[in-house]
């Protein structure tokens, strides 16, 4: 008997929280008609900037704004593969080739792993170059900002 009352008791709390899931997710299937999202450039989140890709604009490595910023690239990369097989700025940029192609070598922060390791290839924390490196571009701010480099 006992057991009978306990399992009818289960019963109802499992069919109070499907009712509960069931009404979420109805909740979740009308949200983005109702929704007002305010971003906070003030318009619309789905709203398109136009950005001129005007790279080059101005020649030659630039200074960092604090010590440890990633540089920012002084050419364009539009034509570099990177994904999981093939990265197209280790042709220049790896310690292998670098000399050759005159350009910067990776530092050793590149060659190591997030456990300390040092590496003779590129460590996989570092492989997506662009997730941390960004080309130079005369983009207008999106949004008003206050930051000043460390040496200002
Ligand atoms: C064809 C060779 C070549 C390829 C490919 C290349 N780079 Fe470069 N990169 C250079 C050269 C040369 C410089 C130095 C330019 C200068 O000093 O004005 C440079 C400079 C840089 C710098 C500035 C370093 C500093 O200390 O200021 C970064 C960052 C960089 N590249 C990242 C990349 C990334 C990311 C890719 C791939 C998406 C890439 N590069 C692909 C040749 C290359
Ligand atoms: C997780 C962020 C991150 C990733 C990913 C990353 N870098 Fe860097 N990179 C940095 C930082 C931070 C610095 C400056 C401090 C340092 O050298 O560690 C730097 C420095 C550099 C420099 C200048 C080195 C020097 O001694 O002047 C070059 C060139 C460079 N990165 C190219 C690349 C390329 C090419 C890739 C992809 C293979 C890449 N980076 C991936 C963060 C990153």
């Amino acid at each position: 008997m006992k057991k009978a009352i306990l399992i009818s008791a289960l019963l109802a709390a499992a069919t109070a929280s499907l009712a509960g899931f069931a009404a979420a997710q109805s909740t979740l299937a009308t949200a983005p008609e109702t929704a007002t999202v305010n971003s906070i450039r003030g318009v619309d989140p789905e709203t398109q900037v136009t950005v001129n890709p005007v790279y080059h604009q101005e020649e030659g490595r630039k200074n960092r704004n604090y010590r440890a910023q990633p540089p920012i690239i002084p050419h364009t990369i539009e034509k570099y593969q990177i994904d999981l097989h093939a990265n197209e700025c280790l042709a220049c940029h790896d310690w292998k080739n670098a000399a050759d192609r005159r350009a910067p070598t990776l530092s050793m922060t590149h060659y190591t792993s997030r456990d300390g390791v040092q590496t003779d290839t590129v460590a996989p924390r570092r492989w997506f170059c662009n997730q941390c490196h960004v080309p130079q571009v005369d983009a207008p701010a999106l949004v008003d900002n206050l930051f000043k480099g460390s040496e200002e």
